[in-house]
């Protein structure tokens, strides 16, 4: 005789499938940093350890006013502007995140293993808006389906610590 899937799984089936068909809810940032505006600068001018270190890092003030020594256009209110101006950090939040228990390293993916950004990011240099959310969503399987196609490490202590 067969056995009914439980019901309870089937709400839990639907519950996840409403929630991946959601629109990710846009994060606010300080600032409605604008990527396609910038396509023309190179991305590790301001991440600047996207090819040479683990973490890629988000720009702070001193990077943006290298360019800009006053507000870019009234897109920034003057009161936002005059915090960069002075040096004060800009509170960005980081939405592309792996967890605490995970071992990434961009240098090792971009340097090492010549991937493009977009391969994990999407066209970032497309973007008019701020990161809602990560373009791939960072899971063990996005990970291993890479290495598996790639021929990288599929051994759990690679990426656990
Ligand atoms: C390498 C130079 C450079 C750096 C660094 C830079 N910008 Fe810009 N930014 C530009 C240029 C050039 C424009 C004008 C683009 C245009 O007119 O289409 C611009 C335009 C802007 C605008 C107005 C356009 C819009 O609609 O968003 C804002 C806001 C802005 N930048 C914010 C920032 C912030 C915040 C940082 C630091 C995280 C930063 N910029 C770093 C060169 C730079
Ligand atoms: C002028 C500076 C500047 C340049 C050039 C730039 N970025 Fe960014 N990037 C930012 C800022 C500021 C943020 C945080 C706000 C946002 O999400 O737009 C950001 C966010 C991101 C994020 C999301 C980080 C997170 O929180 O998950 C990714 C991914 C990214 N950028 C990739 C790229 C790539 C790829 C390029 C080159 C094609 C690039 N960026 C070029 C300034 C820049
Ligand atoms: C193999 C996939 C992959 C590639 C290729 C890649 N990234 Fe990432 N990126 C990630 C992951 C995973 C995270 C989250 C890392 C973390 O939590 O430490 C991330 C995080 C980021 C962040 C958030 C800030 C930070 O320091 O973690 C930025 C900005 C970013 N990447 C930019 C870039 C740029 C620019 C490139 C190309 C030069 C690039 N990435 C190439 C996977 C990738
Ligand atoms: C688009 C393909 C791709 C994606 C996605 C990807 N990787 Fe990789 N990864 C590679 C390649 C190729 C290498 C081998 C690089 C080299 O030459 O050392 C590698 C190497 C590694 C290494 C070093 C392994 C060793 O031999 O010690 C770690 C750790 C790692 N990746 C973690 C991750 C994590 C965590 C994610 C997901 C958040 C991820 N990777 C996503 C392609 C990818
Ligand atoms: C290529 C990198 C990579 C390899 C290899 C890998 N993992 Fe993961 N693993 C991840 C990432 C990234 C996450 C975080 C996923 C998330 O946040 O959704 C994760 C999450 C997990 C979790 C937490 C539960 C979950 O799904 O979030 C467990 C348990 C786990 N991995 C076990 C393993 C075991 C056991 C192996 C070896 C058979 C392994 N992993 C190999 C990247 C990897």
């Amino acid at each position: 005789m067969r056995r009914l899937v439980p019901p309870v799984l089937v709400a839990l089936a639907v519950a996840g499938l409403w929630i991946l068909a959601l629109p990710a809810a846009p994060v606010d940032q300080p600032i409605a940093f604008n990527h396609a505006r910038h396509a023309a600068v190179a991305c590790a001018v301001c991440h600047r350890g996207a090819e040479t270190a683990a973490r890629a890092g988000i720009p702070q003030s001193n990077v943006c006013t290298r360019c800009h020594a006053t507000a870019p256009d009234r897109s920034v209110s003057a009161r936002a502007w005059s915090d960069v101006a002075a040096g004060r950090p800009i509170a960005w939040r980081q939405v592309t995140q792996v967890p605490e228990h995970v071992m990434f390293s961009h240098r090792r993916h971009t340097s090492l293993a010549q991937l493009a950004c977009a391969s994990c990011h999407g066209d970032a240099a497309a973007r008019v808006t701020p990161f809602g959310a990560p373009a791939t969503r960072i899971a063990m399987t996005t990970c291993l389906s890479c290495h598996t196609r790639e021929g990288a490490s599929e051994d759990c202590a690679a990426c656990h610590r």
